[in-house]
Parts: C-alpha cells; structure tokens; sequence
C-alpha cells in the first residue's frame, strides 16, 4: 500500500463520499509525489512517456546539430542563383503568378544574363498532400531543395475536423525541414514613423513539436513546448546585428518569462547575454500581453524597431502589426536559414474565394513583398527598395488601381500591371517622398 500524505487527506475531504465507492482514501492509485486520482493509468502513462521519450532523443539530436552550426550561403559567389516558385493552394497559383511577373521585370536584366533563373515547384496542393499524407511530399522537398531560395504562395493547414487528413501544416514542415529558424516580418507606416522588424523563432517553441502531442487520456491533452539555447541565440543574434546593421537603436524582447517560466525564461536570459555582445543597442524586455496592447497605442508604438521573440507571440503579434500597416494581405515574411531561404505571404490561402470564382481578383501585394525581400536576401537591395517604394504608393498612397477581392475592383493582374508602370517612372523617389511626408 502507497503512503497516504496528508494534504491528500485534506484535499479530498469534501469529496469523501464520492471516493467511498473506491475504497478506503489509502487506496487511491498514485502516490502524493505524482497526484490524486482513482483510476488505472499506468498503460496510459507509460505510453506518454514513451513519446515524451522520444520527443526528448530527437530534440536533443536537433541541439546537437544547432550546436554545430553552419556556414550562410555567399550569393555573390552563386550563378545562376535559382529561384523556385511555389504555387501552393487556393488562390495562392494566381497571387504568385503575378508575383513572379513583377520579379521577372524588376530583374530583367539579371535574368537575361543567366544570373537568376526562376523555376515552378508544382505538387504543394492540399491535394497532394493529403494523397500522400505528408506535409510537403517527398518528390517536392526534393525540387526546392534544388533551389537557392523559394517564393510560395499560401498553403492550407489542415486542423481536426475539416475533412481534410489532419497533417502538419506545410510552412512549418519546411521551416523545420530547411532549418529556416528566422522569421523576418517587416511593418511600416511612414506616414506614422512605424517601421518595425520582427524577428519571429521559427523552429521551436509549440511549433517544433506541434503535431507530436500527447492525448494521455481522452480527457487530458499535452503539448511540448521547446526552446533551446542555441536556437534562441541565434535568432536573438539575427535581430541584433540586424540592428546594428541597419542603424537601429533597439531590440525590444518579448516573452511571457514571469508566467512561463522555464522556456521563456531561457530566452530571455539567453537575450541578457546577447545583448551585452552589442553595448551599443539598447534593449528592453516586454511581455506578450502588454506587447499586444501597446501596437495599438499610438503614443508608444513609433518607439520599437526591431523585436524579438519566440514563435508562437510571433505569429500572433505580427498579424497584429500587419493588420495595422492595412491587413494581412500587405505583409511579406522570410524565412530564413543558414542554408536555404524561403520568402511568403503571410495570410492563408482563402479557398473561399477560389470556390466563388475571385481567385483573379486576390490581392498579389503580400507575396510581391515577399518577393522583395526575396531580392534583398540574394543580394539585390536596390531593385527591392524601388519594389517597396511602388507597394506604398500603389497600395497606401495613390490607389490609381484599386483591388477589392471581387469584380468591383480591378484583378491582380491589373494591380501588377499598376506596380510595374510605378517602378520603372522616373519619378518614383520623388513622389513616394511626397506621398511619406505631405501625410
Ligand atoms: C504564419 C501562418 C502559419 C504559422 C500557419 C499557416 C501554419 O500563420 O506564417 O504566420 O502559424 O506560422
Ligand atoms: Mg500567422
């Protein structure tokens, strides 16, 4: 027989009646060390250890290897430097289409020359993937793994009960697969002095176990949430010397440590020990919930610049922040690795609009800023900037070619027609000053 500590006593005092059908309290499985309960769960148990187990062996091969470390890819000494067009689903063919279109121009003369080739990667389709039950088939790693970096349109993600074979979703599968570990998600609001960066981890976290819970019970759910320290130095260190790089003054960390405490803990003490690398920058550290708030105060918010912090806060916060720049159709994100890159939108796929015939008239913006930074990443900044300039005017400022998501505004062909005609006038400095300043 178990020993019976007291506080169990007490504990179950008020349920005693209903424990007598049990037995005597003493005879309550478990121990006090691992919790009250009265049923059997030692199968139950024991299969969750197992996984725990096996979550454990691989993550601590996954450190291992991040310890290691590798060297970035030297796109100057990279010819031709190939980039793979991802379709993906929904209206995600249409927008990056027309992305590639406006790649195409703005690079036209790299192109010509041999320096860039752009190849199409068929096969992310929801389709596909739920035939071959894998998040990105095996046949299509391959081909983007033949590519320097890849532009991708938005993929569904699956969740429980939408008829579709709940598989993990195929962004993070080629975070993790690639090792893409930084999230850089740009906002900006000239006009308002905004212009954040968020360096978002985007391989740990509930993430990097997402789809490796455990249902010990059909009443108790666990998740794993993991953050390691060589994973949150090397993001940490992205933002910082993106800092120092671009002549920010500061990084603003953001955690929920005081509540979470082991693993946000451990990022936010690995961001201690970054940040004394770089006396120059100054740094702070915030907490999700008041982070959230603060976007939305427009006294405060002009002050961040670039911000850091784990996966999961990154997703949510930086929706927030692309909402505020005019939604998530505006924003770009990168996805970026020692090794490979890959550059996206950051809404989903809106299958409705294909069911309803609008696909045409989707809004291309997000994943055409994706594909500037895409030429900023391989080492063509000034093509990108020209690119970004366009966006604003275009999609801020003027609004000469207006989208609406159905026919009573212009396609995303026209749009792109619009970003073209923007980029290559001769004016575009002068009147994308004009528009930041006269606001
Ligand atoms: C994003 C998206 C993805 C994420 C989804 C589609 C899995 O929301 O890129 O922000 O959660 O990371
Ligand atoms: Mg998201």
């Amino acid at each position: 027989m178990l020993p019976c500590p007291q506080w169990r006593e007490r504990r179950y005092h008020s349920n005693w009646l209903a424990l007598q059908s049990f037995g005597p309290l003493c005879a309550i499985r478990g121990t006090g060390r691992k919790g009250s309960y009265v049923a059997d769960y030692t199968a139950n148990i024991e299969a969750a250890q197992q996984q725990f187990a096996a979550v454990l062996e691989q993550q601590l091969a996954r450190v291992e290897r991040l310890n290691v470390g590798q060297e970035p890819t030297d796109f100057s000494k990279i010819s031709p430097i190939i980039v793979g067009v991802i379709g993906g689903d929904g209206i995600g063919p249409a927008i990056t289409a027309q992305a590639q279109r406006v790649l195409e121009y703005v690079l036209s003369q790299q192109v010509d020359a041999g320096r860039i080739e752009f190849k199409p990667i068929e096969g992310l389709t929801i389709e596909n993937r739920a035939e071959k039950l894998q998040p990105i088939p095996d046949d299509v790693l391959e081909q983007i793994k033949q590519c320097h970096v890849t532009l991708k349109g938005p993929t569904h993600t699956p969740e429980q009960g939408d008829g579709w074979p709940n598989i993990e979703s195929a962004n993070v599968a080629m975070r993790k697969a690639l090792d893409l570990f930084a999230n850089v998600r740009p906002v900006r609001i000239p006009a308002e002095g905004i212009d954040w960066t968020f360096f978002r981890e985007n391989t740990e976290d509930l993430y990097a176990v997402g789809s490796q819970g455990v249902n010990v019970t059909s009443d108790l759910a666990i998740d794993f949430r993991v953050i390691t320290t060589p994973g949150s130095r090397r993001i940490i260190e992205a933002a910082f010397s993106h800092a120092k790089r671009t002549g920010k003054t500061k990084v603003t960390v953001v955690t929920k440590a005081n509540v979470v405490k082991t693993t946000d803990g451990k990022f936010l003490d690995v961001a201690r020990e970054v940040a004394q690398q770089y006396p120059e920058i100054e740094w702070d550290g915030w907490y999700i919930d008041i982070m959230t708030a603060k976007l939305i105060d427009t006294k405060r918010r002009n002050e961040f610049q670039v911000l850091v912090l784990p996966n999961l806060y990154g997703d949510i916060l930086t929706d927030e922040a692309a909402e505020i720049q005019g939604g998530v159709g505006t924003a770009g994100s990168a996805n970026i690795g020692s090794r490979y890159a890959m550059f996206e939108a950051i809404h989903g796929s809106a299958p409705r609009m294909v069911k309803e015939g609008r696909a045409q008239y989707a809004d291309p913006s997000s994943v055409v800023r994706a594909g500037g930074m895409l030429m900023e990443h391989i080492g063509f900044p000034e093509q990108a900037a020209k690119l970004y300039k366009a966006l604003d005017i275009c999609g801020q400022y003027e609004r000469s070619v207006v989208l609406t998501g159905r026919d009573t505004g212009a396609t995303g062909e026209a749009y792109s027609d619009y970003l073209m005609e923007t980029i290559q006038a001769p004016d575009l400095d002068e009147r994308w000053e004009r528009y930041v300043n006269d606001k």
